[in-house]
């Protein structure tokens, strides 16, 4: 008789989001499909009264609120952040819409496992508003970036981009929207890939999903 193995489990994740909660839905859809195996056990927010609450709510996601208050000690609130995610005890910390620049307090204790998402081919239009960054820049291809996160803004090491045109008539909004539909097939990916420390082994280029515009056919990630 061989001896009973245990069982597997899907490392820990957690969420730090502020808005609308449509990145946390794309993650929370690809791990029922298989797609993302990690256990997401908490979210972090600094706007308790955010969409993504409620969402969290649903998807049975333990919320951690810290609100900064206009004028409130922003030392306290980064050492606030950080003992919430050092009591999520997690392997993998995943930034979905979370819309505060982090401190050194949680930066230097988490950045190694800490992942963002952002609109835009970084290191092109980091910060705000970087789809219509680049329609005022008059580029011809944007997309979207999956990074570690690190003391700069947008500025941490890159791994994985998918590129994305700009086509006539695009606004911002227009603009951000295909973005978004490219972050939902990316980020899933690079968060298993990193959650399972494959980044470094994976092969270079992956197939989107059908329904993705021919263009958007390649994502690159580092290998
Ligand atoms: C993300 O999809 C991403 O494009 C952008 O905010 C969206 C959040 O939407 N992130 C950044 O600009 C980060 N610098 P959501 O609140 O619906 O998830």
């Amino acid at each position: 008789m061989t001896a009973p193995t245990a069982a597997r489990r899907s490392p820990r994740a957690a969420l730090l989001a502020s808005g609308v909660g449509s990145t946390v839905r794309a993650l929370a859809d690809a791990v029922v499909a298989g797609r993302c195996d990690v256990h997401f056990v908490g979210l972090v927010t600094d706007r308790p009264e955010a969409p993504v609450v409620a969402l969290a709510d649903e998807l049975g996601i333990e919320v951690v609120a810290l609100p900064l208050k206009k004028g409130g000690d922003r030392a306290a609130w980064d050492r606030a952040v950080a003992d919430a995610l050092d009591r999520l005890d997690c392997d993998v910390f995943v930034l979905a819409g979370f819309m505060r620049i982090l401190g050194p307090a949680v930066v230097e204790r988490f950045g190694g496992r800490m992942l963002n998402v952002h609109p835009s081919l970084l290191p092109a239009f980091p910060g705000k508003d970087a789809p219509a960054q680049a329609l005022a820049a008059g580029v011809t291809l944007s997309g979207c970036t999956v990074h570690r996160v690190d003391s700069g803004v947008d500025s941490g090491p890159i791994l994985g981009q998918v590129a994305v045109p700009i086509v006539e008539g695009d606004d911002a909004a227009r603009l951000h929207a295909r973005i978004q539909a490219a972050e939902r097939v990316l980020y899933p990916r690079v968060v298993h890939a990193f959650a399972h420390g494959q980044l470094g082994a994976e092969s270079a280029a992956l197939t989107l999903d059908s329904g993705v515009p021919a263009l958007l056919a390649t994502v690159s990630m580092r290998t």
